[in-house]
């Protein structure tokens, strides 16, 4: 995709009544403007260093306005008249998570903990509706204030849930009025986050966990994250740390980490593997994250090893004493636990215990495998699993080990610019990926310019100079819905944003997430005909290039798509679809459904890309 953004202009969008008369008056006129248009736009290009003369000025609104009513004129020719807007859902589905009914799940058979998963084949309350904002909802501190301090209305969550709740992290939480306060960076002593991370450091052999760049580890599986402290403080430090934690009615993790600005998602693996490629972090955390680590066979370790990068480092911290006390025991000559027994039949080496932390290492040696003595160790997987890891099954072989990408982290080049050799690994061209990331740095800027709500006024005008720019913490957690090599992600990073990047890779396209993971970024394997795995009013912009069309030619319906999006943006949050002018014509109109302003902006480069900026209202009734 390329885009020249001269000479770009608006088609105001929605909620206007035709103008059926005057268009039919239009419509003879409309061919011959057509015409002069095409064989005239060449000239136009030319001239677009020089200052563009009135005759041209005169000649962009007369194409304007054809445009314009051209495309209305076609929607009256498709038959498509008056759109109801949907109403508001009750109040009981406020923070309502599509696919995460227990009590359905259940009735549907679903038992040993697998009616805690995801089962969008489940029936859903087939209610069409808006899911609504609490009644004290407010917009979320801008970052980084929104990181240490959130409105409570915002989530769902009580009062003694705080006060009784007694994990590390959750005690660091001060409940004032309306708002919860997390105070992350307040130096404190004896369980403060710091000083843990700084424990951590020190166990893999560090001065401080400032130096944990420095031996790889870049990007974090934090499971059960609590309410992310561990994450925003890592965050600090550069590294990208993604909190999943099983879907939660009240109190959620997943919820309260977006809440903060930090990245996450709902996810477990009771029986079926995490979304992500294997061989896609270079540590994963449990601080009493509730994993019992030794059942199934420690399927739960063969995961994590799973999603481990070689020389990765796995960090459980527990106070269920049984694992110490089966190391104890272990000293002393009695049977070994049974957690530490796998973690030596998997390759993985206790590089320390610290009171309740204890820290392996997955090995960097693929031959560590070979020569395992111990009875029954879990086989390496006949060959490398091309299937993605979507809905399958937990694994009981080692997979990773045939992969190009078994690199140990401590080898890998750093930043996000893989290097050539890294690429090749992808089977990416070099050209390729430049030119991708060419592409996304101009659509940034450009994108960046258009979300004010100064687009969706009566004098449609593009803001130019004069205009306020939209502030840089504006936005904070995006989704790129179809995110490809991750260029925007990397733009932005360019850029200096503030903001994170949800990477998903739709299981349709081409597989690109282990590229996008290894350049550090967060991503996620999703089918876009099911709901996304996160909490209602958790992103600030979705982005999403060429889904439009991916979705209208699959079996799902593309209006749930958008009822979807809506419900995981937060009011005044963005919307940037960029797709071919069919689909975007057909999705205007379903945007006025969802009551989105909503403006079709035509990219002038001769080809039929459209964009759809739109902002999702404050509904309050
Ligand atoms: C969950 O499923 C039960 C049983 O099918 C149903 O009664 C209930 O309304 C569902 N709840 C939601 C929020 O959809
Ligand atoms: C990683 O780097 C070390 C030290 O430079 C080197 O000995 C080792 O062969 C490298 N491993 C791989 C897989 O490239």
């Amino acid at each position: 995709m390329r885009i020249h953004w001269f000479h770009q202009f608006f088609v105001k969008s929605g909620r206007k009544p035709l103008r059926n008369w005057l268009i039919l008056c239009f419509v003879s006129v409309l061919g011959l403007i057509v015409i002069f248009s095409s064989s005239s736009s060449k000239n136009l290009n030319s001239v677009a260093s020089s200052p563009i003369p009135d005759i041209y000025k005169n000649y962009r609104k007369l194409k304007e306005q054809a445009t314009s009513d051209f495309l209305e004129i076609r929607s009256l020719s498709l038959g498509i008249t008056h759109i109801e807007e949907l109403d508001l859902c009750g109040k009981e589905i406020e923070h309502y998570v599509p696919c995460y009914n227990v009590s359905a799940n259940q009735l549907a058979g679903f038992g040993n903990g697998e009616q805690f998963d995801r089962h969008c084949e489940v029936p859903q309350e087939g209610q069409r509706c808006l899911v609504r904002p609490p009644k004290d909802y407010k917009i979320p501190l801008r970052w980084p204030a929104g990181r240490d301090v959130i409105w409570s209305g915002n989530v769902k969550i009580t009062k003694d849930q705080f006060l009784s709740s007694g994990s590390m992290t959750k005690r660091l939480m001060l409940l004032e009025e309306n708002q919860i306060a997390f105070h992350s960076e307040d130096g404190m002593t004896i369980d403060g986050v710091n000083e843990y991370s700084r424990q951590i450091s020190e166990m893999i052999g560090l001065g401080s966990d400032s130096e944990f760049l420095q031996v790889g580890v870049r990007t974090v599986l934090d499971i059960g994250c609590g309410f992310g402290s561990f994450g925003a403080h890592l965050f600090s430090l550069k590294l990208m740390a993604i909190c999943i934690a099983a879907y939660e009615v009240f109190g959620s993790q997943v919820q309260m980490s977006l809440e903060r600005g930090l990245p996450a998602m709902i996810g477990n693996f009771i029986s079926r593997q995490l979304p992500y490629p294997s061989l896609s972090f270079d540590m994963v955390h449990c601080a009493q994250c509730g994993i019992t680590w030794d059942e199934k066979d420690g399927a739960f370790l063969i995961e994590v090893d799973r999603v481990l990068r070689p020389g990765g480092f796995f960090v459980l911290t527990s106070p269920a004493s049984n694992i110490q006390a089966g190391l104890l025991s272990a000293k002393k000559g009695l049977t070994i636990i049974p957690i530490e027994e796998l973690t030596q039949k998997i390759c993985w080496s206790l590089l320390a215990q610290q009171e309740e932390t204890f820290v392996w290492q997955k090995t960097s040696d693929v031959h560590c495998y070979a020569s395992r003595k111990q009875d029954g160790v879990p086989p390496l997987c006949e060959e490398e699993v091309h299937t993605q890891s979507y809905y399958q099954p937990l694994l009981s072989c080692i997979s990773g080990t045939n992969s190009k990408r078994w690199v140990p982290i401590q080898n890998r080049s750093s930043g996000s610019q893989l290097n050539s050799d890294e690429l090749e690994v992808h089977g990416v061209h070099p050209d390729d990926f430049y030119e991708d990331s060419q592409v996304w740095r101009s659509a940034l800027r450009n994108y960046w310019s258009l979300l004010t709500p100064l687009i969706f006024s009566d004098h449609p005008k593009r803001p130019g100079d004069e205009d306020p720019l939209p502030p840089f913490n504006m936005i904070r957690n995006v989704m790129d819905m179809n995110a490809h090599y991750g260029g925007l992600n990397a733009a932005f990073l360019e850029e200096k944003y503030s903001v994170w990047v949800m990477n998903v890779v739709p299981t349709e396209v081409p597989d690109t997430l282990p590229l996008v993971l290894d350049r550090g970024f967060a991503g996620v394997l999703h089918n876009w005909c099911e709901p996304f795995p996160t909490y209602p009013r958790t992103y600030d912009l979705l982005h999403a290039n060429g889904l439009l069309s991916l979705v209208l030619n699959s079996e799902c319906d593309v209006s749930d798509f958008l009822l979807e999006m809506d419900r995981i943006l937060r009011p005044e949050g963005w919307a940037v679809l960029c797709d071919k002018v069919q689909a975007i014509e057909k999705t205007r109109k379903l945007v006025t459904q969802i009551r989105w302003d909503a403006r079709v902006i035509e990219l002038q480069n001769g080809d039929d890309q459209r964009l759809l900026v739109c902002q999702k209202p404050f509904l309050k009734k």
